[in-house]
């Protein structure tokens, strides 16, 4: 773990980790985090397995939490005070816009995605090219999206557009992105039926761009599709529902045997499901001991 001039732990940029992920053929857990239990139970286990780990805050958990320093501050203080010794990556999750990016880059987040797909490539292009040239300035990462992972973004629902091979290779080469989220067949959410990842297209956006992949929508995708999808190029996976639904399942169960009212005990209450979770994915994606 890296630390900055005056001895304190710094988080670190993508790059640090994925390249390493990359050429070691294992992929890094991307965790969304909602608060600060969450993002204390995810920070734990990582330490725990000696995994690096990437914190995805999305706009609306920025929102959420009380913006973007309050993000970016309860993180490094977590990671200090918690004595987190891994690599942390604080990231903005499907940023949408160049001022978002913009925001998280000034408040410390050290990697941004700009989601700007639904726009037609020329703009998505554009688009990220802005946000590469204000992100390297300050050393951060970025990760943008082409083609549309579908599912259910922030409570509005959309089907999948495969990105195009072609439109994939020139979005690359004109960019300067650090890692690379193509549509394959994933989405977001719970899926209806086995999911329909286009693995041959994985493996050529793979080749053609030497990238690290970055696969979206990483919930409820089963454990051999993952392998392959590993060794097809993906470096990265995202997890956000598996751990939502593990975690409300435990309070669940809690709140029906204990009438606790308490909201410290209600939340703790999905500490250890979401720790099983957290520990089963880092084994499954092999980051465990990768520090
Ligand atoms: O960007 C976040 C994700 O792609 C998470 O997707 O909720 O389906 O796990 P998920
Ligand atoms: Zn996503």
């Amino acid at each position: 773990m890296p630390y900055n001039e005056i001895g304190d732990r710094m988080i670190v940029n993508g790059n640090e980790i994925l390249i390493k992920a990359k050429m070691g053929k294992y992929a890094i857990p991307h965790f969304n985090i909602n608060n600060l239990e969450w993002t204390r139970f995810i920070l734990e286990e990582c330490q725990e397995a000696k995994s690096p780990v990437i914190l995805g805050v999305s706009e609306g958990a920025i929102k959420y939490m009380g913006g973007y320093k309050v993000v970016a501050d309860l993180v490094k203080d977590l990671v200090k005070s918690l004595n987190i010794t891994i690599p942390v990556v604080l990231h903005l999750d499907h940023g949408s816009s160049v001022e978002v990016a913009h925001n998280a880059i000034e408040a410390g987040f050290t990697s941004v995605m700009i989601d700007a797909s639904k726009y037609d490539l020329a703009t998505n292009i554009a688009m990220t090219k802005e946000v590469v040239k204000m992100a390297h300035e300050k050393n951060v990462s970025v990760e943008a999206e082409v083609g549309h992972i579908g599912g259910n973004e922030d409570g509005t629902s959309s089907s999948v557009a495969y990105a195009e091979v072609e439109d994939c290779t020139k979005f690359v080469s004109e960019t300067n992105i650090d890692s690379f989220a193509p549509a394959l067949g994933s989405v977001h959410g719970i899926y209806k039926g086995e999911p329909k990842l286009d693995f041959e297209r994985m493996q050529k956006i793979a080749n053609l761009t030497n990238l690290p992949l970055v696969l979206h929508g990483g919930s409820g995708i089963p454990d051999d599709m993952i392998k392959k999808a590993i060794q097809c190029g993906i470096c990265k996976l995202n997890i956000n529902t598996d751990l939502q639904i593990v975690w409300s399942n435990a309070v669940r169960e809690f709140l029906k045997v204990d009438d606790a009212y308490d909201p410290r005990k209600i939340i703790k209450s999905g500490e250890a499901s979401m720790k099983k979770t957290i520990r089963d994915k880092i084994d499954l994606l092999g980051s465990g001991n990768k520090i």
